[in-house]
């Protein structure tokens, strides 16, 4: 089957975070984003895609703070209630019940019930007609210790990130499922690899 170009993305698994911002009069906002990465590891900038008619991306421009929650399952009615477009001076933490969590180095509050959050400044937008790139500098990065391994890893199966399958008419909630092959880093670097190329 081949697929129109506005169908390019239904073939991948995205991730769904909450991005929190506050409005400069202190209103608190918070938004699905599934068009979200880290940049590269070790996490230490993140890249969003918004449109332009976001009060999100407004509220990063203004004030330069955001924080990425990220949900677990169990969460997506809030998360759907955030996704409405509420007039920027609506409180979304109250429309979708969420309670705030306090930030240790930015100023927007997180949300409880997330399993991890990184508290992000703004660093850089890359502007295009239609849509932004927001670049975000990790300032603080805290993650709920009942799901995450002594070494900081998260135990996925278990803390059941949110993630979502978009299709014609609507997404499919989902989270990650371990597939029987673990691999270390260090076989990325064998002998065999075409020396020099980065990885
Ligand atoms: C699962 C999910 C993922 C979304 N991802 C994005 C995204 O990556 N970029 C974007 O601009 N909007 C995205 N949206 C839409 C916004 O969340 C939605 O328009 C929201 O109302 C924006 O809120 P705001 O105006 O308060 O920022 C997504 C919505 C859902 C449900």
């Amino acid at each position: 089957m081949i697929l129109k170009p506005s169908q390019r993305e239904q073939i991948i698994p995205l991730p769904v975070v909450l991005i929190s911002t506050l409005s400069p009069e202190g209103i608190r906002n918070a938004a699905p984003w599934s068009n979200f990465t880290p940049i590269l590891r070790p996490l230490e900038e993140v890249l969003l895609a918004s449109w332009l008619k976001r009060d999100t991306l407004e509220n990063i421009r203004q004030t330069g703070e955001f924080v990425v929650n990220v949900p677990p399952v169990g969460m997506e009615d809030a998360v759907m209630i955030c996704a409405q477009n509420y007039p920027s001076d609506v409180d979304e933490f109250q429309e979708a019940g969420l309670k705030a969590r306090h930030s240790a180095k930015v100023v927007p509050p997180g949300i409880e019930g997330c399993l991890a959050w990184a508290e992000c400044v703004l660093v850089e937008e890359i502007a295009r007609e239609k849509f932004v790139l927001v670049v975000g500098k990790v300032v603080h990065l805290e993650v709920d210790d009942r799901f995450f391994n002594a070494d900081g890893s998260m135990d996925f199966q278990r803390a059941k990130p949110l993630g979502a399958m978009l299709g014609h008419d609507g997404m499919s909630f989902t989270y990650p499922a371990y597939s029987g092959r673990y691999a270390e880093y260090r076989e990325m670097f064998q002998s065999s690899a075409t020396p020099g190329r980065g990885k």
